[in-house]
């Protein structure tokens, strides 16, 4: 028997395989069997795998109770083999059916069944256990192990491959308890010389179709082919078919199942995007999912005001909307105008004094009990989510949980992290940058994701159900949140696919102040920017000829502690550095006003430097005019801070050389003249009400 079976494999080994071929000993069918009791997001991911090569696949113990044990902390998996025991008695006489066992949580294929049936011939064995370089459940065992030169020494279940009456006469032995260790099992089978030359038993040392990552995460690199990306082990230099994150390498597998086996081009780089999106492009507004939105305010945040218009112009139906809010910082302002947007909002105020982890408790049960939640979307005031679509483009990816990539304007700082540290802090993951920076753009399967994300209201309701999301002991809530997310095996998803926004920064925020957003220049400029310069002054530089103005928007009028402590005469005014707000003018000259300088004056390359800029009061009774003089500077900007007919008559800037008046400049406008011996000017007389101008005179 034995003898046949040795001639038949080496003629396997030297030719061609063909499905077809009907000569004995030739494997013609490949059956690829896996347990799962439940459809889980690691078994959704092995099923795409195996969909996307073509496998045929048996799945076993779906929607049964799982009484194997808590394998991933101790021993246990024997109902696995129990099922198989049972599946393969069906195939025990098919001479050339090859049967490859595989668990599917963690498990991702990396190739096609003709490369693995080639693979496996080539180890011109029965049976092809993969191998890992820990002796377990029984550390006592290792000694009796052959001895292995080069490669992984111990067998691993997880994953074997081989013909099927092999396989039954194996798995047939098993007499044990569920609970009992599968591992252990095939491991006495093998250890057994008897046994193992009976059923031809070998190990795959070197990863030639499995890899265990266990232990082994060094030895495993991406291998970025023309389309696609392989698994490569450097150790052996081999590719292998079957990727297995046993024991503590989850989040490993996670990251290879990003790139594995997915298409894959240089220019257009991409994780998991499925195209098989849900689409809700044909719902009505009534039809659209119900989402809790939950908001989240919790440290003073810059630019809360437009953080709360955006919300209000969400492109979603707002009667699909219901919002909740924990504020630590003063909101009426935005209530009164959008309350009504907004039905059976809830509003948790200061006065309430819930901690961080209670009012997002309290925010996710509501969704959780509420079986008419489809969706909760947790955002916190930090998050400037600029794409109004982004609930609409989130429920469409379809994910569980799913995070709007976002990160600070210009910085790698992100709302996600690419991988874990051992201690389940930050770590930098390989193509952290390239995703930040959307060189790679797709899903992103990671370990960590805050301050923004959707989860499905079923994911709350069912895996989550028993868990808490926010609240244990010296952690933080995001910290907790994750953890417990990734605990219960549910994959959390980042999206670079679209543009979404930014994060805001909150450090350095002085809510003393009256307008603290005016000196976030520095911390925010884009969001400042949007704030306080007018959206059209880009077209300054357009070579439009018909472009005279210069447009900017400036509101230090409003800023009452301006009216008060000036210097003495000639002029009633106060400076920016009376206001410590020099250093952030200094940086809107360089910014905004240098650039308007070259353009209006080739050849001038403005260093933009000031030390006079200052906010000058006139009225009537007070100093109402200017006497001519020249300007210490190389040029000046004259920006109007208040508007001239409402707030005061009279005033404006003349010329003398020239004759020409600058009278009425729109509020928030600037005009900007020569300084020094050329433009001799005088500050003409302001005849009711007060008027502000804010002065720079730059490069003195
Ligand atoms: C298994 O079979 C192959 C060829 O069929 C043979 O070379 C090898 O020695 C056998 N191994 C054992 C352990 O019997
Ligand atoms: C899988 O089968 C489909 C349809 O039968 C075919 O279009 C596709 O090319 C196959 N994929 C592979 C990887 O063989
Ligand atoms: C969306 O996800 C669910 C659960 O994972 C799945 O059953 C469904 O088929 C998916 N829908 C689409 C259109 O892909
Ligand atoms: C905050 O603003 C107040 C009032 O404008 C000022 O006195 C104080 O120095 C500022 N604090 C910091 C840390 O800048
Ligand atoms: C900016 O320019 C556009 C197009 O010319 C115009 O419609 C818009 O009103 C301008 N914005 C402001 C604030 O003036």
């Amino acid at each position: 028997m034995t003898a046949v079976r040795l001639i038949l494999t080496l003629i396997l080994g030297s030719v061609q395989l063909c499905r077809t071929d009907p000569r004995p000993g030739k494997p013609n069918e490949l059956l690829v069997i896996t347990a799962a009791t439940e459809v889980n997001d690691g078994y959704l991911r092995f099923m795409r795998t195996i969909r996307q090569f073509n496998y045929t696949v048996q799945v076993l113990g779906l929607g049964e109770e799982w009484k194997g044990g808590d394998v991933a902390r101790t021993v246990g998996g024997g109902q696995k083999v129990r099922w198989l025991k049972k599946e393969v008695e069906k195939h025990k006489d098919k001479q050339n059916t090859v049967i490859m066992f595989v668990d599917s949580y963690d498990v991702i294929l990396a190739s096609g069944p003709e490369e693995l049936l080639k693979k496996f011939s080539r180890f011109s064995h029965r049976v092809v256990f993969s191998a890992e370089g820990f002796c377990w459940p029984d550390q006592r065992l290792s000694s009796k192990y052959p001895a292995v030169h080069h490669g992984k020494r111990y067998l691993n279940s997880g994953g074997f491959i081989g013909y099927a009456p092999e396989i039954h006469a194996i798995v047939k032995q098993w007499k044990h308890k569920d609970d009992d260790d599968d591992q252990l099992f095939y491991t006495r089978i093998y250890l057994d010389k008897e046994q193992r030359r009976k059923f031809n038993i070998t190990l795959d040392h070197k990863s030639h179709i499995f890899q265990n990552l266990n232990g082994a995460i060094e030895e495993v690199v991406l291998k970025f082919e023309k389309s696609r990306v392989r698994v490569r082990n450097v150790a052996y230099d081999t590719l292998p078919v079957v990727i297995h994150g046993n024991g503590p390498t989850k989040l490993q597998l996670n990251y290879l199942g990003n790139y594995v086996p997915t298409a894959w081009t240089y220019e257009h780089g991409c994780g998991i995007c499925d195209d098989d999106l849900l689409d809700l492009s044909a719902r009505s507004d009534e039809e659209m999912p119900l989402v809790h939105v939950a908001v989240f305010i919790e440290q003073p945040t810059p630019f809360l005001e437009e953080f709360l218009e955006r919300l209000a112009t969400l492109n979603y139906p707002h009667t699909r909307i219901r919002l909740f809010i924990h504020n630590n910082q003063h909101v009426e302002r935005f209530w009164t105008r959008h309350r009504s947007l907004f039905p059976g909002v809830r509003t948790i105020g200061p006065e309430e004094n819930l901690r961080q982890d209670q009012a997002r408790t309290m925010a996710v049960e509501a969704c959780k009990k509420d079986v008419s939640c489809d969706y909760f979307f947790s955002i916190d005031s930090d998050v400037a989510l600029t794409n109004p679509d982004v609930l609409r483009i989130l429920i469409e990816e379809n994910k569980s949980v799913i995070a709007p990539m976002l990160s600070r304007h210009g910085k790698l700082w992100s709302n996600f992290w690419g991988a874990l540290s051992p201690e389940g802090f930050y770590s930098r993951a390989e193509d952290y940058i390239d995703i930040v920076q959307s060189k790679r753009v797709g899903v992103w399967n990671v370990p960590y994701i805050t301050q923004v994300y959707l989860i499905r209201g079923e994911t709350l309701r069912s895996r989550l159900s028993a868990v808490s999301l926010y609240q244990q002991e010296g952690m933080d809530p995001d910290m907790i949140f994750c953890k417990s997310v990734r605990e219960q095996g549910v994959f959390m998803f980042v999206s670079n696919r679209d543009e979404f926004g930014r994060l805001v920064s909150s450090s350095s925020y002085n809510i003393s102040r009256l307008h603290p957003d005016m000196w976030q220049i520095f911390n925010n400029p884009v969001d400042w920017r949007e704030k306080y310069i007018h959206e059209n002054y880009s077209k300054i530089f357009e070579d439009d000829e018909n472009f005279i103005e210069q447009l900017m928007c400036v509101c230090l009028s409003q800023d009452e502690r301006l009216s008060g402590g000036y210097e003495n005469v000639p002029t009633v005014d106060i400076h920016m550095n009376q206001i410590q707000f020099e250093k952030e003018w200094l940086k809107f000259l360089k910014d905004y006003i240098a650039p308007v300088t070259e353009k209006l004056y080739p050849g001038y390359s403005p260093r933009a430097e000031a030390v006079m800029n200052f906010v000058v009061r006139y009225r009537p009774d007070e100093q109402p005019s200017l006497r001519p003089h020249h300007d210490s500077s190389t040029f000046t900007i004259n920006i109007a801070l208040n508007r001239k007919d409402i707030d005061y008559e009279g005033g404006g800037c003349r010329f003398l050389r020239y004759d020409c008046k600058v009278e009425s400049p729109r509020k928030g406008w600037s005009f900007m003249h020569p300084g020094r011996l050329t433009h001799y000017h005088e500050g003409l007389p302001v005849t009711r009400g007060t008027r502000y101008i804010m002065v720079s005179f730059v490069d003195p």
